[in-house]
């Protein structure tokens, strides 16, 4: 998982906040050695894009590491949703060289922009499906949005080593944290609501993961209560902060019911196609499961803090879904501060970039 010589930090940068973990083991157990969450102030700016917004960021990822005492320099960064081209390939079963080529060739047919300007890599399921193909996930990323993130990086005095992409790295979270080993007819996915964009990684047997980046995010919820209340974004951000309050303003299930119908048919249409493809494998097949159900989704990320959304959104997929905080299975070191460990919903990206290899 992770070269316990080293700290990693895994750094999310969020487009509302940004995220910091360093982890250790000790006697086997993941340890958080330091840990801090800070607002991205790029926020605050009218223009996001500019060489400014980048400096602004790179500057508070300095401040926050140096606020939260966070030794390491080698980080981890995840490309977010907008920035990653992800598809399926299926190929006969190929050597690692030749899957290369063919991923490569398949990806120039299927990307419109000039294939030197983008990254490729894949990932491959190891299994041969019913008519002798093997499931491939492609990962296709824009060279000059990963140069970007890592100049901001290395404006903030840190080394970025890995670049993951964020679906991929909540996967690397939930594996090793979830206390629910995966059977083989089972799938387990998460589903981070974050301010902007919602990631849903599912995991399923016999097949590559299914990602998906869904444009719905918890910055609908705060437009929202600001049209109803009359209030400024700032304070209804706030106020959505405050669910006693909030309750007390708006109809909260009311509102889910009037944000969430598109979000939903985007969910249900991605659950429907992992089942597809996860029925497909020749695995599943010889264990004559036909339709391998989600047992469980992990919910995670600002979005859910929502009051009623877990069980909005049980009720509405059919299926188990509970939120999920990935800092109560890890052991606090003494100088963090106790009161972040409500706030872990927030750090599954983080978390999982700080556990990948250096
Ligand atoms: N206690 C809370 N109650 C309600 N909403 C909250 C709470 N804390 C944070 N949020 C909301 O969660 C969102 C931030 O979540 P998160 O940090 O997961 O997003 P992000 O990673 O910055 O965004 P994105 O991934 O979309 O770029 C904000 O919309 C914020 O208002
Ligand atoms: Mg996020």
């Amino acid at each position: 998982m992770f070269d316990s010589n080293r700290n990693l930090v895994g750094l999310d940068m969020g487009s509302s906040t940004i995220k910091l973990v360093e982890l250790g083991k000790e006697s086997g157990k993941i340890k958080l050695l330091s840990a801090g969450i800070v607002d991205n102030p790029v926020l605050e700016l009218k223009d996001k894009n500019t060489p400014e917004a980048e400096e602004k960021l790179a500057e508070s990822i300095n401040e926050a590491c140096k606020k939260f005492d966070i030794k390491g320099k080698s980080v981890a960064i995840a490309l977010g949703t907008t920035e990653v081209i992800f598809d399926y390939l299926r190929f006969p079963v190929l050597n690692e060289k030749e899957l290369a080529h063919a991923v490569r060739l398949e990806a120039e047919q299927r990307i419109s922009s000039d294939i030197n300007e983008v990254s490729i890599d894949y990932m491959r399921s190891g299994i041969k499906d019913k008519d002798g193909q093997e499931n491939i996930l492609l990962i296709a990323v824009s060279k000059e949005i990963a140069q970007k993130k890592v100049a901001v990086v290395e404006k903030a005095g840190l080394n970025p080593l890995i670049m993951d992409v964020e679906p991929l790295a909540l996967l690397n979270c939930l594996l090793p944290l979830s206390d629910e080993p995966l059977k083989e007819n089972e799938s387990i996915g998460i589903l981070n609501i974050g301010a902007n964009l919602t990631n849903l990684s599912i995991l399923a047997t016999g097949t590559v993961p299914t990602v998906r980046n869904i444009n719905f995010g918890s910055d609908k919820f705060t437009s929202f209560i600001s049209k109803e209340t009359k209030l400024s974004w700032k304070e209804a951000e706030q106020l959505k902060k405050n669910t006693e309050k909030l309750k007390q303003k708006i109809s909260i299930p009311d509102m889910l019911e009037k944000l969430t119908f598109s979000f939903i048919n985007e969910l249900k249409s991605s659950i429907e196609y992992t089942h597809k493809r996860s029925g497909e494998s020749e695995e599943c097949k010889h264990n004559r499961i036909t339709d391998p159900r989600i047992k469980k989704i992990f919910l995670t990320g600002g979005g859910c803090f929502i009051l009623g959304i877990d069980n909005f959104l049980s009720k509405n997929l059919g299926m188990e879904i509970v939120r999920w905080n990935p800092f109560e299975k890890v052991q606090f070191s003494r100088s963090v501060d106790d009161s972040l460990k409500s706030m872990g919903y927030l750090f599954p990206i983080a978390i999982g970039l700080g556990m990948r290899t250096v």
